[in-house]
């Protein structure tokens, strides 16, 4: 089995309240939270802070955790939407900053879903003998590229920096990941998509749209379509789960949901028909971190004590690509 064996976040100290964005924006806090269930997020405040250094903290935190060391570590992948390059990946900077010399380094890049997509990988290289322990890493700097105009205020307001880490280890025990399972439909790519720059828009193209169109370099994204998605891809990847284990909704000890928007969390808790106990949220006070919401929300989770031996655990997510995925743990 595989196992998860620690669990560590960080998230950046500045905290920006919905009513500090209605200085700088047309929104109002009373929008934001019935839209979104969000009250407050973080977003970096310095110019030191970069997407593997968040990765870095919470990755040190998960190893603590785990009762490891560092060299105990045997291959690392980090999940980002918010490299700090365009190249190399992140993987390779917390690499440098843990002082892990050597060890693999694996970028992915599959947004929401981003943690449940390295949580599989992992769970493969732990299963097949050829690593022991792995640390998966969900970070994101979003504020710096958010269009924090009313122009820009249906996507702002959404989204948190964070940063949550998990060390995955073989392990003897009946306690671990059952089953992971990952979709993706790229013909909705450009629906929740940053398009620019990259190569489709070279250097001299993007100074003359953004002269021309001034769309500027910040997330684009069709809420309403992605809602509608959000909602049906949840509930099906999460009974794909149940059903590859032969259990039922009611064997849910909890659903830790990707923190995309409290209305979707709580319109699977109803079509799954789950009790409060049953489900996590914290997306009102981080707004929606992306990669790194699965591991924050675990963690806090466990610091509630929510979960304890024996559980069925459930993680769900859903996001840009579409990509959506699911994993069934017994914790
Ligand atoms: N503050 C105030 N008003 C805002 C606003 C803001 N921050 N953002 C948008 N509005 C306005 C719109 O301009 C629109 O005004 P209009 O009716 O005059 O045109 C109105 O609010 C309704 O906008 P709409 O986009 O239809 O709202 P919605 O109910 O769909 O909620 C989202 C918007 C983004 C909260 C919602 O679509 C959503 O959560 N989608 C999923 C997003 C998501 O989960 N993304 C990540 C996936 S991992």
């Amino acid at each position: 089995m595989s196992k998860i064996t620690g669990v560590g976040y960080y998230v950046p100290e500045n905290i920006v309240k919905n009513k500090d964005l209605e200085e700088i924006m047309e929104t109002s806090d009373e929008w934001i939270q019935e839209r979104t269930g969000i009250k407050e997020r973080r977003w970096v405040n310095d110019s030191k802070t970069s997407t593997s250094l968040m990765g870095t903290y919470a990755a040190e935190n998960a190893i603590k955790d785990a009762g490891l060391k560092n060299a105990d570590i045997d291959f690392i992948i980090f999940s980002t939407l918010s490299p700090d390059y365009y190249f190399p990946g992140s993987g390779v900077l917390l690499q440098r900053n843990l002082g892990i010399n050597e060890v693999g380094a694996l970028d992915v890049r599959n947004q929401c879903s981003g943690f449940l997509y390295s949580l599989s990988i992992a769970d493969q290289y732990i299963k097949s003998g050829m690593y022991r322990n792995i640390l998966v890493v969900g970070s994101e700097i979003h504020s710096g590229g958010l269009d924090k105009t009313s122009r820009g205020r249906a996507v702002s307001v959404i989204f948190g920096d964070g940063a949550g880490a998990v060390v995955l280890s073989s392990s003897k025990s009946s306690s671990g990941i059952l089953s992971t399972h990952l979709h993706s439909e790229g013909k909705y790519a450009e629906e929740l998509a940053l398009i620019k720059p990259a190569t489709t828009f070279w250097i001299d193209k993007i100074i003359k749209d953004k002269t021309e169109d001034g769309t500027g370099y910040s997330p684009k994204m069709n809420g309403n379509f992605v809602f509608k998605n959000a909602v049906l891809r949840f509930e099906e990847v999460i009974n794909e789960a149940l059903n590859y284990s032969n259990l039922s909704s009611k064997d849910i000890s909890l659903l830790i949901p990707h923190q995309a928007n409290l209305r979707i969390s709580q319109y699977i808790q109803s079509r799954l028909g789950l009790s409060n106990s049953q489900v996590f949220n914290n997306i009102m006070k981080y707004g929606n971190t992306t990669a790194a919401s699965i591991p924050i929300a675990l963690k806090e989770a466990l610091d509630e004590k929510r979960l304890k031996k024996g559980d069925i655990l459930c993680l769900a997510a859903f996001g840009s690509g579409f990509t959506w995925a699911s994993a069934l743990i017994r914790w």
